[in-house]
Order: structure tokens, then sequence, then C-alpha cells
């Protein structure tokens, strides 16, 4: 009787491990659930009033709230908050060798926030709910703040570029946005993709607020990846058609412009809409502009780091725009290295627009020998801290392990081009 038990045990405990080992095998790692996750700030038009939040639930949640207050300091009462009903769609994802993933995407714009405060909010539904979380809405004077900046992260994302990121957040906590300068993943469509970048950044998206432009790798060939407009609530400023990837933000004292040099199989048709159409709405947002700095960002670079590479098209349509309107900054991605450099195709006048090209992640490729180039890096991960006070900007670029690896300073001028102060660590 004993010695059947026992053999009735064993049998059991190997059916347990088989099925146990089948779960691991095939549990999907990047499955939504009843509680919100991928909860993500995105800057509105004007930050100083406005922010927009976005998160994901599993499609059984078929309503999302977002709840508001200032940030006293003492216990949180939820009952002090004021509530609001989000956006909701379902979305299914596709994409080849995974499989496909429905979910619920919430999104809702905080609007007439006061300037200058500190808020929590918290999303879900009942039972549901995040956990709070804080943001600032910066203040309408001159004074100082900063900003992240991220050349593509794009491959390896959760094993190799959350370092940055985090390295990033450690070095500035009280950055007042990230920006990035396009292909956040590899394979557009891709949700486990998708779900590594967030897992990298996990909170600090639903603290910082992130603006990102697109780049090739975040368009399945012309269409754009379906989680582009769906997790991320970018301004709707641009032209039609390109709802969330041509847009700009104002901060504090500061203009930034996304344009999208990805759409359209990267430009590839000069005369086309994509490119006329963002030409003249460039030169409208630029002419009506009435803050002091302004920083352009596109995934393209003007100027190329890398020996065989060039993008003639991208400077002989868009860069006559930016220096009409004097433009102090362009920051670039695509090219796996870096470069930065102050240069113009115009020989009839003196070049003040500084171009930067990055990456972030480490997918990285030697620089070339350019003219152009001031500084130049191949082979590193590199994040930059960029800082307005009033008329000085500053400029620094730092390796994954916290070095300086380039600096300048750029100063405003009365009636003159910028003076730049170039501070570039002696490491070459
Ligand atoms: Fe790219």
């Amino acid at each position: 009787m004993n010695e059947r038990l026992n053999r009735f045990s064993k049998f059991f405990l190997s059916i347990s491990i088989i099925c146990l080992c089948c779960t691991q095998a095939f549990a999907q790692v990047n499955l939504a659930s009843s509680y919100p996750d991928r909860i993500i700030l995105n800057l509105a038009q004007d930050a100083s009033t406005s922010v927009a939040v976005t998160w994901r639930t599993s499609t059984n949640i078929l309503e999302g709230y977002c709840e508001l207050q200032l940030n006293s300091g003492t216990r949180i009462d939820p009952k002090a908050g004021i509530v609001f009903l989000a956006e909701t769609s379902t979305i299914e994802y596709s994409s080849e060798d995974e499989s496909n993933i429905a979910s619920n995407q919430h999104s809702y714009v905080f609007t007439d926030l006061i300037a200058g405060k500190s808020y929590l909010y918290r999303v879900g539904t009942e039972g549901f709910w995040s956990e709070w979380l804080e943001f600032s809405t910066p203040n309408t004077d001159n004074d100082e703040f900063s900003f992240i900046y991220f050349g593509d992260p794009q491959n390896d994302i959760k094993s190799q570029w959350s370092r940055i990121i985090r390295k990033a957040y450690q070095y500035n906590p009280n950055c007042s946005f990230m920006l990035y300068a396009g292909d956040i993943i590899n394979n557009a469509g891709s949700d486990i993709q998708w779900d590594e970048w967030f897992k990298a950044g996990s909170f600090i998206y639903g603290m910082v607020p992130q603006f990102l432009t697109p780049g090739n790798h975040d368009y399945d060939g012309l269409t754009l990846d379906p989680h582009w407009n769906a997790q991320f609530t970018q301004p709707h400023n641009g032209p039609k058609g390109l709802e969330g990837t041509c847009f700009f933000i104002d901060y504090k004292n500061l203009r930034v412009i996304s344009f999208d040099s990805a759409v359209d199989g990267e430009l590839e048709h000069e005369d086309g809409y994509e490119v006329t159409s963002q030409k003249a709405w460039l030169d409208s947002v630029l002419k009506n502009n009435t803050k002091e700095w302004v920083i352009v960002t596109t995934h393209l670079p003007f100027y190329s780091p890398k020996e065989s590479r060039d993008n003639e098209l991208i400077r002989r349509n868009f860069q006559p725009i930016l220096e009409k309107y004097g433009v102090d900054l362009v920051l670039t991605g695509h090219d796996h290295s870096y470069g930065r450099g102050t240069a113009s195709d115009n020989l009839e006048m003196k070049p003040s627009i500084v171009y930067v090209v990055s990456v972030s992640g480490p997918k990285l490729y030697e620089a070339g020998d350019k003219d152009w180039m001031q500084q130049k890096g191949s082979m590193l991960q590199l994040f930059q801290n960029i800082c307005i006070k009033s008329n000085v900007l500053t400029y620094e670029a730092f390796t994954a392990r916290g070095e300086l690896f380039d600096k300048f300073i750029l100063k405003k001028r009365n009636n003159s081009s910028n003076k730049l102060v170039d501070k570039k660590p002696d490491i070459n």
C-alpha cells in the first residue's frame, strides 16, 4: 500500500514539475493586467499649465481614471483630489515571432494646472490603482532648469540601455524632461521591445515627462508603430497626418520642436507632402516663436559623424529655415556614434547652429574624420544634460560611467549670434 502511495506521489510530483516548466516556458512577460502599468507623462504644448499621462491595462478594465491633487507633503488623502475620466481605446499589437497582445490604453491631459507647483497623481480604477506619483509644473520665470537628451536606445534595451537612463536620472533626478532623438526600439510593432523600454525606465516615466521624436526603426516601412500614438500622448499641433511625431512644446524660455525625418521612408520624396508640409509648418512655428531659446530635434543628422553617410536632403530643405530664425541647437541620432559641431552649407554666413549626433544604446559604430565635428566619439553610450539659465545654455555629455565626455556653453548676445565656449575635457 505504502509503495503504491509512493509511486503515486512521485507521479504527481513529476506532472506538477512538467506543468510548472510549461507555464514558465510560455509565460508572456508583456501581458497587461487589471493594474495600470507603462505609466508615462508627456509634455503638453504649454508645460506650465498642462501635462499628459498615458497608461495600459488589460482589456477587462473598460474605464480609466486619474486622481490629481497638490503635493502637500503630508499623508495623502485620496478624497482630497480631483477625479478625471480618461479616454480609453483597445489596441491589438501584432509582430513577427511574438504572440498578439491586446490591451486598453488610457490617456488624459491635465489642463489648468498652476505654474510652479508640485502635484501628486495616480491612475487606475477602483481596486486597481497605481501608486501616487509626483510631477512639477515649471514656473514662468527664466530661472534655471535642465533636461536630459538621449540618442537611439534601440537595442538590448532592458539589458544594456537601462543603465544609461538610470545613470542619467541618478545624475539629475530633478530634470524637467527627457528627450529622445528616435529609434527608441529596434523593430516597430514589437511589444516585447516596448516592454523592455518601459522596464528600463520604470517609474521615471511616470514622474519625468518624456518628449520623443520617431526614428526609422519606429516605422515599419511607411507605417508608424501603432504603439507610438497609443502609449504616448504628445501634442497634435503639427501638420495633419503627422500627429504626435511633428510638434512643439514650450518650457519656460525654451521652445522645443520635433520634426519627423523618418516618415515617408526617411523623407524619400523631396516634393512630397511630408517634406513640404513640415517645412511650411516649421517656418510658421519659428516665425511665431517668442521664446529666447529654440532647440530642434529629429532623427536623421544634418551632418553625419560616419564616413559613409550624409543627409544632404535634410540640410537643403530644413537648414535655411533654421538659420533664418536663428535656431540654437539641433539634437539628432541614427548614426550610433557621437559628433558635435557648428556648421552651415551656406558659405556666405558665419555658422551659428550647434549640431549634435549621439547614441545611448549599445549598438555602436566608429565615428569618421569629418571637418564639421569639434568633438567626436566612437563606441560610447552617452547621455546629455542640458541646462538653461536665462541667456546661458550649458551642454554636457556623459559616458555610461558618468564621466564627462563633452561640454560647451552657449551665451546669447544682443544683435549677434551665440557665443560658444568650448569646454570639452582633455581626454582624447
Ligand atoms: Fe535610425
